[in-house]
């Protein structure tokens, strides 16, 4: 079984093609489930390997991802193997350890975690923008023989973690993610732009149900993932954050592939 979040499409994409090779089924995780957890309601009694598809946010697992693994009442038997399969645009820290613990928490085996780098999506601060083209090919170009790579090591049941952390690594997950969980998520700084045409895209593609159209403007609630799919799926590039989106760039390339 693999559980899959994805903002922008690529951990859809990197979820969907493990799927094909190891004969899997994906759950996306979107809607209710995320906003309320506790209500999902699915048997896995029967399933052998869980494999965890999500981007990283901040050198950490996205929060409505751990709240997921933290509270969905999943009645895995105990002796399953968990693995994440995370991507990333530059390096994870040691969100891969962030990851183990959600999964010890539940009395679960995280057997092993895997990183896929693949484009950036982040732009709501200054120094982030999305890859220039040509990086942005180059990444999408090695990303088939990667995820082969993963799920053959994943067949043979391979244990160690084979992720790029990057330089500090434990002050970017121990200390920068919990200050971007409690600082640099919120939604109030979404707004459209005059560009907007009205054409609700931003509202219908959100995978929380957080925009609502209110006089023909696009209107952000508070339950938002930060996935930035609203900002890169606006066809006019209407979609800004604060002042911080200014002359940035949008990822399009899957972000259709629904
Ligand atoms: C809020 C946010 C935070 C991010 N933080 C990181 C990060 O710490 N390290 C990194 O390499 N990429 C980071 N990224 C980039 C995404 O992890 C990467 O582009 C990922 O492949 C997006 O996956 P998706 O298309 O499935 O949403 C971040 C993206 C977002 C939206
Ligand atoms: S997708 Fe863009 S143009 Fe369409 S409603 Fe949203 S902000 Fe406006
Ligand atoms: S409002 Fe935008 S950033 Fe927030 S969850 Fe919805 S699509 Fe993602």
């Amino acid at each position: 079984m693999i559980f899959c979040f994805s903002g922008t499409g690529n951990s859809r994409y990197v979820a969907r093609e493990l799927a094909k090779t190891l004969n899997e089924q994906v759950i996306e995780l979107q809607g209710e489930m995320l906003i309320s957890p506790m209500s999902f309601n699915c048997d896995m009694s029967k399933e052998k390997r869980f494999i965890w598809v999500f981007p990283i946010y901040s050198w950490g697992v996205p929060p409505i991802v751990a709240d997921f693994i933290k509270s969905a009442p999943l009645n895995i038997p105990q002796n399953n193997c968990h693995f994440m399969v995370c991507t990333c645009g530059d390096d994870i820290g040691n969100a891969h350890k962030h990851w183990r613990k959600l999964i010890i928490s539940r009395g679960w085996y995280a057997q092993c975690a895997y990183s896929v780098t693949m484009p950036n999506t982040y732009t709501l601060m200054e120094g982030f923008d999305v890859d220039c083209k040509e990086l942005e090919q180059e990444k999408l170009n090695n990303a088939p023989t990667r995820i082969n790579d993963i799920a053959n090591k994943i067949k043979l049941g391979y244990t160690s973690d084979d992720v790029v952390r990057g330089s500090w690594a434990w002050i970017k997950t121990a200390i920068i993610y919990p200050y971007f969980k409690r600082y640099c998520m919120s939604p109030r700084p979404f707004h459209a732009t005059d560009k907007c045409t009205s054409c609700g895209k931003c509202a219908k593609a959100c995978p929380l149900n957080n925009i609502t159209m209110s006089d023909n403007r696009p209107l952000w609630s508070n339950k938002c993932a930060l996935c930035l799919r609203c900002y890169h799926i606006c066809p006019l590039h209407a979609v800004a954050y604060g002042k911080s989106t200014k002359g940035k760039g949008q990822y399009k390339e899957l972000i259709h592939n629904a």
